[in-house]
């Protein structure tokens, strides 16, 4: 039985597989696979989901690991082991808003994918404010006035450039995290220790 790995699709996926090759992985049946979520290589089976889903799939042991970024760990703390950092998909979590235009003083709001992040970026700085659940396309909101300021991933930083955004504070930095359902460690021990060596030993020494 081959291991099943839970990849998270877009960004990850294209930096992952580009590591994952560099290991000496065979990748071949995953980069013209089209529209399919579900692909099987020489050693792996793989599915591909969205980020919060691909922890829903390692927490049940449908997959045996996950790759996916740790803002999605950090924002829903899934039971899952959080196994080990991946040398990619590096990004910092940032307060951001309109360039040129003043805090306001009143009770802010603020659009996030990630609510509970923001809120416990603020209750530590002791501020109260409203936060607006997105899904996504988060810089919108203060353009179009829904909030005073986002807080969101920025990886190059040009999505908040090309939309007229400031970054005001940044506080967390992530990378892309392997994770791993809990039993699977154990029961699947030695189908599990060779891929988790290679994934280690690719990683740089921090
Ligand atoms: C993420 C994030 C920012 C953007 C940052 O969105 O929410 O919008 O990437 O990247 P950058 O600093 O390199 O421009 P994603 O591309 O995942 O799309 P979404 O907003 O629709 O979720």
């Amino acid at each position: 039985m081959k291991p099943c790995i839970a990849l998270t699709k877009g960004r990850l996926e294209k930096q992952f597989l580009e590591f994952f090759q560099s290991l000496e992985y065979d990748i071949s049946p995953l980069l013209n696979k089209g529209r399919k979520l579900r692909v099987e290589t020489e050693d792996f089976q793989f599915v591909f989901a969205k980020g919060v889903d691909v922890t829903t799939y390692v927490e049940h042991g449908i997959a045996d690991l996950g790759i996916v970024g740790e803002d999605i760990l950090a924002e829903f703390q899934p039971n899952v082991y959080n196994l080990l950092p991946l040398p990619f998909g590096k990004c910092r979590m940032a307060l951001a808003a309109e360039a040129g235009i003043d805090w306001p003083e009143r009770k802010r709001t603020i659009a996030s994918k990630y609510p509970n992040i923001t809120k416990e970026f603020f209750r530590r700085k002791g501020e109260s404010v409203d936060v607006v659940k997105l899904e996504g396309s988060v810089e919108l909101a203060p353009i179009l006035g829904l909030a005073d300021g986002i807080v969101d991933i920025v990886e190059t930083g040009t999505t908040l450039k090309e939309n007229g955004l400031v970054i005001k504070e940044e506080f967390h930095q992530y990378s892309a995290r392997c994770i791993a359902n809990r039993s699977s460690l154990i029961l699947k021990k030695d189908l599990l220790a060779p891929v988790v060596e290679a994934l280690q030993k690719g990683v740089p020494i921090q």
